[in-house]
């Protein structure tokens, strides 16, 4: 038995990265999979790799006609919906705040949060009825720290921790759990473009993430280190995980840049603590 047996995803930008990865791994632990993306040619070469299990559909996350389409298409060809997984993303508008066009700004609102609300949406008016199902949301560390992405993407990101917690407290009484994931830097088409300027240098940014000054050192985040988040929390072991963010950052929001090397920093050296009131404490 798989993990996820027999259960129903909508995996939201399933045609790469994170949505690809987090598609095959919950097929291959029993899930039956929709791959809403709107690329159409990647989607559907996921879904075909993944088998009978999966199918693909076009879906624009930011257009409340497909994101309800997409759970529909869902129920009507699997019977049913367990786990919707808003997870689509771009980088969107970036640049100092005083220069960006409103424009942008609501684009990228449009893909980064108005997105997560409809996909919350739609599938609450399956899963209340159901009385049963789990709703993740791809956040970022941008969303719980400042200076780490650009500004509106911080803002929507920030938005869909409040969003996943308020609509947590609502859907628990009908059974229903609701998370944000919380990635770190994690080597996908999306960082590889941000990175090195090409989306399909995937491996390369592999090692350009080894080297960053994580905690966990030489440890790049891969694509699967979500999709193994992701699967455990759609699973029966996460039953009693709600209303929160999961971080999967390699260490990254501790912030420890000053314990960067093994046993080093202010407080790694051992030294007797002086066990008497009014003293600071230390030797
Ligand atoms: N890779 C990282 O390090 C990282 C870190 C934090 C958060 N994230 C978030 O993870 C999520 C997945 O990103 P990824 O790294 O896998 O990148 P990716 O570029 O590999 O995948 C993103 C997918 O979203 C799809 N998409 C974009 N706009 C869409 C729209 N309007 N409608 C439907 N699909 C759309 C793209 O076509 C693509 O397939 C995003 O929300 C991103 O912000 C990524």
């Amino acid at each position: 038995m798989g993990r996820v047996e027999g259960r129903v995803a909508v995996i939201t930008g399933g045609a790469s990265g994170f949505g690809a990865a987090t598609a095959r791994l919950m097929a291959a632990e029993g899930a039956k999979v929709l791959v809403a993306d709107v690329q159409d040619e990647l989607g559907r070469a996921v879904a075909e790799s993944i088998g009978p299990s999966a199918v693909f559909r076009h879906t624009d996350v930011s257009s409340e006609d497909d994101v309800a389409a997409a759970v529909d298409a869902a129920v009507s060809q699997f019977g049913r919906l367990d786990v919707m997984f808003n997870n689509a993303g771009i980088v969107g508008a970036v640049g100092p705040i005083d220069q960006i066009p409103l424009s942008e700004y609501e684009f990228t609102m449009g893909v980064l949060l108005r997105s997560v609300f409809l996909g919350m949406k739609h599938a609450a008016r399956v899963m209340k009825q159901q009385e049963s199902g789990v709703i993740l949301s791809t956040s970022s560390i941008a969303g719980v720290m400042g200076g780490l992405g650009p500004h509106v993407y911080t803002a929507a990101k920030s938005a869909i921790i409040g969003l996943t917690r308020n609509v947590a407290a609502e859907l628990g009484p009908w059974g229903v759990r609701v998370v944000a994931i919380v990635p770190g830097n994690h080597a996908t088409a999306m960082t590889a473009d941000v990175a090195l300027g090409d989306h399909t240098a995937v491996d390369q940014v592999v090692e350009t993430f080894r080297d960053r000054k994580t905690p966990l050192r030489g440890r790049a985040g891969l694509a699967d280190d979500i999709a193994h988040a992701a699967l455990w929390l759609s699973s029966d072991h996460a039953g009693f995980v709600s209303g929160t963010a999961i971080v999967v950052d390699g260490g990254l929001t501790t912030g420890s840049k000053e314990a960067a090397e093994r046993g080093q920093g202010t407080f790694a050296a051992p030294r007797p603590l002086i066990l008497q009131g009014g003293q600071r404490g230390l030797r």
